[in-house]
């Protein structure tokens, strides 16, 4: 048996949740997980049949699970739609007047929608993109703003089967473009501008620049949200209200069969372009709602806040399906946390009473820097639940977490899940599971994880290796769009019949689990996932540039930043001229979240003899660490030691 990762983190503090909480909660102790955990693993058709069956299908599914390994089919000819249990599900109820969204600006301009009125803003924008000829399995990007009509706009494609592809709003006209010409959209949607710290965000002008070599767009519609004026192109271009004006406000839905994708959403690989993920509609609606409402114990009275942006898994699963398919009230914002002042989320948590709060480390360290006098300021009393996702969370910003936020009152769920998962697969159920800082603890009932080594056996408890699923569940990816190849590849070829999710982990004696972080060439900044091959395809894309290499180092804020070493072209002069070029150039081709924060400049970088660059070292090297162990196969052992001499001396914070 060998053991090749090594796990140093040992963390002792257990946290139990309070007996109120759980008198309260869906899930009340440990034996009552346990045992829903068994039967869901024994019995898992019969499990998620159970869940299905509380959601509406205009026909049943015929099958719960067809399992060609890799591919799954959840729900196999079950008729539903997603809209229509996020929204007319509910206008039968006393939820119908219930706040769905409620929504607020950066300027702090506030609106309300309530099931009723959400609905109807929904079948509006849904018969306004039918009046353009979208039909079922037409695919609509989405390049958009935090802004209540992204949310309506989802919901919209959903309900005449389109399936949309949202691309974040902080990605470059060019990042844009590629994902709209892999996805082949017919309608981009996107804002004049979006706000961002008080300055304007060129969204629309970014569509023009990005649209210019989209072929198969045929129409761009644009909110109003800024309302500075735009260039205008008139066989192309219509306002969202001039599109919605006249239009019903009811608009039958569109009957899917559970296995019709809902969306497509593009995430980073290794190796080259970003793989188009494709969820389904049935399964990924059951995984979804049945996470939400265990994960974030979701009550009938909760006001729920997830802050993370909609152009990410997150804000698909946990601000717009998973809580509207509860029947939740989710908060929606637009701003930052520190504009105009550091205080702004708490201020937020006050003046809606948020019970429900779910962000990222990233986003708690910052909390921390900015100190804890700024949430002292505010009334945190209405929060009794507090979540976290995204990379795994350093014990000492879990504990901040629980004094300054939770006023050590309220648990914390730490949840791990991916894009290709999505929903949460590993976390604490609230009322339910001890916690301890670091760990997202155990598996959610139907997830059946393990820890491997290379070969696919299962490792010693306590030591490290890379985290598998083992069987299939309802919100798994149904593929990577038009590349069945490269899903198989990806996720289901390192591993014989198992899952491959990329993260090194380990689990402890009571089973929990501790993710380590990844295995491949994927950072985490911010939460956010990059590929270091994107990247470096960017740099190398710069006419002065001849060859880059990009790796991770650690940051105290980000988890990960960006840091490139660049061996320019002959005759061209390292300098912070160079540094400054390089780094727009970044923004431009993918976006500022990609930016590298430190460039190295080499004459050549640590290669094999097969010319393989040795990203290893350098990301010893950027971390300022020795860079040993095997350095056998390095072609040019000099090439080390100018790189470490080097990277000691260049620093550009
Ligand atoms: C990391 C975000 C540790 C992990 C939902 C995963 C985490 C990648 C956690 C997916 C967590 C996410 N603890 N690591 N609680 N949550 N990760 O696709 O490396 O943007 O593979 O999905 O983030 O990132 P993605």
């Amino acid at each position: 048996m060998t053991v090749d990762i090594e796990s140093k983190l040992k963390e002792t503090r257990v946290f139990y949740p309070s007996k109120e909480f759980s008198s309260k909660a869906h899930v009340k102790s440990m034996e009552e997980y346990e045992e829903l955990w068994k039967r869901s693993i024994e019995n898992p058709e019969e499990f998620w049949s159970e869940i299905a069956s509380e959601l509406f299908w205009f026909e049943e599914p015929k099958e719960i699970l067809v399992w060609n390994e890799p591919f799954a089919e959840w729900f196999k000819g079950g008729i539903t739609n997603i809209s229509y249990n996020c929204l007319d599900r509910h206008l039968e109820t006393a939820r119908k007047n219930k706040a769905a969204i409620i929504w607020e600006g950066e300027p702090g301009d506030q609106r309300t929608f309530t099931y009723q009125q959400l609905h109807r803003e929904v079948c509006r924008f849904a018969n306004g993109l039918k009046s353009l000829g979208v039909e079922k399995g037409d695919r609509v990007c989405l390049y958009m703003p935090m802004i209540p009509e992204l949310a309506i706009a989802m919901l919209g494609c959903a309900r005449i089967g389109a399936p949309h592809s949202i691309v974040f709003g902080g990605f470059s006209a060019e990042a844009l473009k590629d994902r709209i010409n892999d996805v082949g959209a017919k309608i981009v949607i996107c804002a004049d501008q979006g706000w961002r710290r008080g300055k304007h965000v060129p969204l629309k002008a970014n569509t023009d620049e990005a649209i210019k070599n989209c072929p198969t767009i045929e129409k761009n519609i644009v909110v109003k949200r800024v309302g500075e004026s735009v260039d205008w192109n008139d066989g192309k271009d219509i306002w969202w209200h001039d599109l919605i004006d006249g239009q019903s406000g009811v608009c039958e839905v569109t009957p899917v069969e559970s296995n019709h994708p809902l969306f497509i959403l593009y995430t980073s690989g290794s190796t080259g372009k970003p793989k188009g993920v494709q969820h389904s509609t049935g399964g990924y609606m059951v995984g979804t709602y049945h996470t939400t409402k265990l994960v974030f114990d979701i009550k009938e009275e909760d006001t729920y806040w997830c802050t993370a942006d909609i152009g990410w898994v997150t804000g698909h699963s946990y601000i717009v399906y998973g809580p509207l398919a509860n029947g939740a009230t989710s908060v929606m914002f637009e701003g930052a946390p520190n504009h105009p002042h550091e205080g702004r989320f708490w201020e937020l948590v006050e003046k809606y009473r948020i019970n429900t709060f779910y962000t990222a480390p990233t986003a708690i360290r910052a909390f921390m820097r900015w100190g804890e006098q700024h949430p002292k300021k505010f009334d945190l009393s209405s929060l009794r639940l507090l979540g976290t996702v995204g990379e795994p969370i350093n014990p000492e910003a879990w504990i901040w977490y629980h004094k300054n936020i939770g006023r050590e009152n309220c648990p914390i769920v730490d949840t791990w899940w991916q894009t290709e998962t999505g929903c949460i697969m590993i976390s604490p159920l609230p009322g339910a599971t001890p916690t301890k800082p670091g760990s997202c603890t155990r598996p959610l009932p139907g997830v059946n994880p393990e820890i491997v080594n290379e070969s696919g056996e299962v490792v010693p408890l306590g030591s490290g290796g890379r985290l598998v699923i083992k069987q299939p569940w309802p919100a798994m990816l149904q593929t990577l769009y038009n590349d069945d190849e490269r899903y198989k590849q990806a996720y289901w070829s390192q591993i014989p019949h198992k899952y491959y999710a990329g993260d090194s982990a380990r689990t402890d004696e009571d089973g929990y689990f501790w993710i380590m972080g990844r295995l491949d060439d994927v950072l985490n900044v911010a939460g956010h996932r990059l590929g270091t091959m994107e990247i470096e395809s960017a740099i190398v894309a710069h006419p002065k540039v001849a060859e880059a290499a990009v790796v991770g180092m650690k940051d105290d804020l980000t988890g990960e930043a960006v840091c490139a070493f660049v061996t320019l072209k002959m005759g061209i002069e390292p300098g912070d001229e160079i540094i400054k070029e390089l780094k727009a150039h970044v923004d431009k081709e993918i976006g500022a979240i990609a930016r590298p924060k430190r460039l190295i400049f080499t004459e050549a970088l640590p290669k094999t003899r097969s010319g393989k660059i040795m990203r290893r070292l350098l990301k010893s090297i950027a971390n300022g660490e020795v860079a040993s162990g095997d350095t056998s196969t390095l072609e040019d052992h000099g090439v080390l030691k100018n790189l470490t001499d080097l990277a000691s001396g260049q620093d550009q914070d």
